[in-house]
């Protein structure tokens, strides 16, 4: 059976509307409450698939796990040193950043290997070659990776690229670690840093994130007692937000967007003729009757601009009046969407890591298929610009890391039902 979106399109999505919490930004702290002892409190905590699957993780590894609404208690005081070769792991990437977790509480780790997946290799070799280095031994078996150390310590660590996963494993272990550990060429996207706020807050001692040098003094277990903390805002989400308004000529106000994380976002969208409006903690845009084109955009790694907003703004220009480039450098297969859009009316030709975009004035409505997360929420504001009635397929990645599409861009004027089709086999 699958899921899709019943999309009728051509109306402008106007409106206020709160952002949910950020799934990157939840997804490791979630791992790091393996590291504290006694209770933690998250707020906001969206309700996404990629969350309850991490929920179900923590739980098999013995936490008490509990969900109020958008409050989500762990105890993870009788947690066990078990394997997470199983079930929910083996299909979750982030399940990676239980290593560190995992490693810096019991020692000892075994995870899935996480392989690729459908925009690109995405190794862990960065990950694995850090550990190394704080005294760990990492043994790469056919459907897992193993991870022990007799004696952990802090060490001076260089990365070659600025690895957000990576980044945030060393903050996992090395929080709780002997020793200094100093991290150069860190990441610095506000995930990284609020992780390692969470972290700080539990009694843990880092320094410089945000900066591409990390200090972290490691404090052996984490506190006990009680950590409260409040999962930001989804930069992914506003961004996806932001786009679906330009597209479709509405006007929308982020009650808790973070204009300081979305710096070159925003610029881009103004670039395109929009009217952005910058509040203490808000962000309004208006659209202009046609978007302009003529920019152009190469992701890169905090502050340049995120790969995972590539696929909606390649959504967005492709009714820009003009043509449109797109350089990803960030992962070598993520373009799937531009096919779909094609089918929709753009016009977009890919050559390598390069797309071209040549703005219509209108999209049409079709039948498309999201291969990933990104990919499906670009299809699905392309559905709500685009004239006519559209399919769109691929429900169980939006479900990954969106909060109810169908409330969410309802309560802006779209209209869109979600259906399960019956296939037979
Ligand atoms: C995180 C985000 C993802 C985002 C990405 C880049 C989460 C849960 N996911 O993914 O949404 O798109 O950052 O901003 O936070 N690399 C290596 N070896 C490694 C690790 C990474 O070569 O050991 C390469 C990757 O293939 C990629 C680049 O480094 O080309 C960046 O990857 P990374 O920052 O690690 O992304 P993730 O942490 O997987």
């Amino acid at each position: 059976m699958a899921d899709y979106f019943a999309v009728q399109g051509g109306k402008p999505l106007e409106g206020t509307i709160r952002v949910q919490g950020s799934k990157n930004a939840v997804l490791p702290i979630l791992a790091a409450c393996l590291l504290v002892k006694g209770e933690t409190v998250l707020h906001h905590c969206p309700m996404i698939s990629d969350v309850e699957d991490t929920l179900l993780l923590l739980r098999k590894l013995g936490c008490l796990v509990q969900r109020e609404g958008h409050t989500v208690r762990i105890d993870s005081t009788d947690a066990a040193d078990l394997s997470l070769c199983d079930g929910t792991a083996s299909t979750m990437r982030s399940s990676v950043l239980f290593l560190g977790a995992l490693l810096g509480r019991f020692g000892h780790a075994e995870v899935p290997k996480p392989g690729g997946c459908a925009i690109g290799a995405r190794p862990i070799d960065l990950h694995l070659a850090a550990f190394r280095q704080m005294g760990v031994c990492c043994e790469e078996k056919e459907a897992s990776i193993y991870c022990h150390a007799n004696t952990l310590a802090g060490a001076k660590i260089s990365l070659p690229l600025p690895s957000v996963g990576a980044t945030e494993n060393i903050l996992l272990l090395a929080a709780v670690a002997p020793g200094t550990t100093i991290v150069h060429g860190a990441a610095k996207e506000p995930e990284v840093q609020a992780l390692a706020e969470f972290l700080n807050l539990c009694g843990a001692n880092i320094y410089g994130t945000g900066t591409d040098t990390i200090r972290i003094e490691g404090v052996g277990r984490l506190q006990s007692g009680h950590c409260e903390y409040m999962i930001p805002p989804d930069r992914m989400v506003a961004g996806t937000l932001l786009c679906a308004a330009a597209m479709t000529g509405g006007r929308i106000c982020l009650k808790n967007g973070r204009a300081e994380e979305l710096e070159v976002p925003l610029r881009l969208l103004e670039e395109t003729g929009c009217r952005i409006f910058i509040r203490p903690e808000e962000i309004l845009l208006a659209a202009p009757k046609r978007l302009c084109g003529g920019c152009t955009i190469a992701t890169g790694a905090y502050p340049a601009f995120p790969t995972d907003l590539q696929p909606l703004f390649m959504s967005l220009l492709t009714l820009a009046d003009g043509t449109c480039m797109i350089n990803e450098t960030i992962f070598e297969a993520r373009f799937s969407h531009a096919l779909e859009l094609c089918a929709m009316g753009a016009d977009i030709r890919i050559r390598g890591q390069s797309a071209v975009i040549t703005g219509q004035k209108k999209l049409h409505g079709a039948c498309v298929y999201g291969q990933d997360l990104r990919a499906g929420a670009a299809l699905l504001i392309a559905a709500l610009a685009a004239e006519g009635e559209s399919r769109v397929y691929g429900c169980r990645f939006l479900d990954r890391g969106y909060e109810d599409p169908q409330a969410v861009f309802g309560a802006l004027g779209g209209t869109l039902i979600r259906k399960r089709e019956k296939t037979i086999i």
